[in-house]
C-alpha cells in the first residue's frame, strides 16, 4: 500500500531545490531516508550543510504535508559531512550523527560525567543580544525561588556579563584548592568576569575555552546542584563544542528575537547541539512584543513569528514569548534581575513559566 504513496512523495520532493547547487533535493539525496507507515506517517532525513538555506526543512515539510495520504511528517535536520561548494571550510572533529551507532570519533575528547552538578543545560543563541544572559540568570534564580539548587556559569567568554546582571563582582574565594562561586539571589555563580580585569575584551582560542570550561566544571566547588544552566556565547563557536565536549549536557535552551535573521543563526545553533546529540528543550522567543504603555495592547516591533517558526523547524516547543520590557534592562544593569525586581510583570511570568517548563522537561526531582 505504500508504494504509491511513496511515489507521490518522490513527486512532491523532486521540484524543491538547494538554491545553492540549484540541484533537487531529491535527486541528490539530500532528501533521504524516507520512511512510511501504513497510516500515513512520513519521516525523512534532510541533509543540511553550514551553508544551506535552514528553511528548506520547513520547505521538505510543507510539501510533503500537501501530499494525499499523508496525516503527519517529521523531517530530520542532520548535518551533512561534505560540503562540496566551500571544501575550505574546516569541519570539526566532532561525534557526528551520522557517525554509525558505536563508531568512534577518535580526535575529541571523552566527556567527564560530574554527577554532583544535577541537569547541565546549556542555554545558547545564534547571535548576540538577544537575551541569552538575560533569560539564563532570570531562569536561574526562578529554578532557585522554586526551591532547586542552582548554579549558574557564565561560559560567554567573550563578553561575561554575568556578574553584572547578577549584582555580585568579586575575586571569588579558593578554599582546599577549590574555586568557591559567589551567591546571588539564591544562585551559585561563576564567571570569567570574576578572575579578568573589568571591560578587558577577552580573546580565548580553542584550547584556553576547553580548559576554562573544564575548570568551571571540576575546580569549582559547587557542592551538590539539581541544575547547572550555562550561558554560552552565542554562535556555534569553540565553546558550545568545547563543554559538549568537557561534559554530558542534558539539554539546550535556544533563545531568539522574532527577527528572521535572529532565528536563522539559532536554528544553525540548534541544529549543531542536535548533531552532537544534545536535545534541544526548546525555544525562548525574547523581547517579542511591547505591551504599549497606554493601552497595555502587545505591539509587535521586531516582526511576529519568529520563535514559534523555529521551534516548528526543529520539532521543539516554544518555551515562552518574552516581552520586552525597560524594567528588564533596568533590573540587569542594576544586578536585580526582573524576576526579583518585578516578579509581577508579563516578563517575569514568562520567564518564571519557562523555568518551570524546563524543570518538569528534565524530570527535575520536586523541590522539598
Ligand atoms: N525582554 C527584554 N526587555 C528589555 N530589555 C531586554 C530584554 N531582554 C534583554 N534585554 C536587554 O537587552 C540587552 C541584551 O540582552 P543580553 O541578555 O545581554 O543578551 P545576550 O546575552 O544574548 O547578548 C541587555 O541590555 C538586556 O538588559
Ligand atoms: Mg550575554
Amino acid at each position: 500500500m505504500t508504494e504509491p504513496l511513496q511515489a507521490r512523495l518522490a513527486e512532491a520532493l523532486a521540484p524543491i531545490a538547494n538554491p545553492r547547487t540549484g540541484a533537487s533535493l531529491y535527486q541528490t539525496q539530500q532528501v533521504r531516508d524516507i520512511a512510511v507507515t501504513t497510516d500515513g506517517k512520513v519521516r525523512v532525513t534532510l541533509l543540511l550543510a553550514a551553508q544551506d538555506d535552514p528553511t528548506l526543512a520547513r520547505q521538505v515539510r510543507q510539501a510533503l504535508e500537501l501530499v494525499e495520504g499523508v496525516i503527519d511528517v517529521r523531517v530530520d535536520v542532520k548535518a551533512a559531512a561534505e560540503v562540496p561548494a566551500a571544501p575550505e571550510k574546516t569541519r570539526r572533529a566532532l561525534p557526528m550523527m551520522e557517525t554509525p551507532q558505536g563508531a568512534k570519533t577518535p580526535a575529541a575528547p571523552t566527556p567527564v560525567a560530574y554527577p554532583k552538578l544535577g541537569r547541565i543545560i546549556a542555554v545558547s543563541s545564534g547571535k548576540g543580544g538577544v537575551g541569552k544572559s538575560t533569560v539564563a540568570t532570570n531562569i536561574a534564580i526562578a529554578l532557585a525561588k522554586a526551591g532547586y539548587r542552582v548554579g549558574l556559569m557564565d561560559a560567554d567568554i567573550y563578553g561575561p556579563n554575568i556578574p553584572r546582571m547578577m549584582g555580585v563582582n568579586e575575586a571569588p574565594p579558593v578554599q582546599n584548592d577549590k574555586i568557591m562561586p559567589l551567591h546571588a539571589h539564591g544562585v551559585k555563580v561563576i564567571s570569567l568576569g570574576f578572575l579578568i580585569e573589568r571591560d578587558q575584551p577577552a580573546i580565548w582560542r580553542g584550547p584556553i575555552v576547553m580548559k576554562i570550561l573544564t575548570q568551571f566544571l571540576r575546580d569549582v566547588d559547587w557542592g551538590e546542584l539539581d541544575t547547572l544552566l550555562v550561558d554560552m556565547p552565542p554562535g556555534t563557536g569553540d565553546a558550545q563544542l568545547s563543554l559538549v565536549q568537557a561534559t554530558q549536557i542534558a539539554g539546550a535552551v535556544i533563545v531568539t528575537t522574532p527577527q528572521e535573521v535572529s532565528v536563522g543563526d539559532a536554528l544553525r545553533g540548534g541544529m549543531m547541539f542536535r548533531r552532537v546529540g544534545v536535545p534541544v528543550l526548546g525555544i525562548v522567543e525574547n523581547m517579542s512584543y511591547f505591551e504599549s504603555p497606554e493601552t497595555g495592547k502587545p505591539l509587535a516591533i521586531f516582526g511576529t513569528g519568529g520563535g514559534k517558526r523555529l521551534a516548528d523547524e526543529l520539532q521543539v516547543p516554544l518555551l515562552g514569548e518574552v516581552p520586552l520590557h525597560p524594567p528588564v534592562l533596568q533590573g540587569a544593569d542594576n544586578g536585580l534581575p526582573i524576576v526579583v525586581g518585578e516578579p509581577d510583570c508579563t516578563a517575569a511570568r514568562k520567564l518564571t513559566a519557562v523555568a518551570m517548563e524546563i524543570a518538569k522537561q528534565l524530570g527535575l526531582r520536586t523541590p522539598v
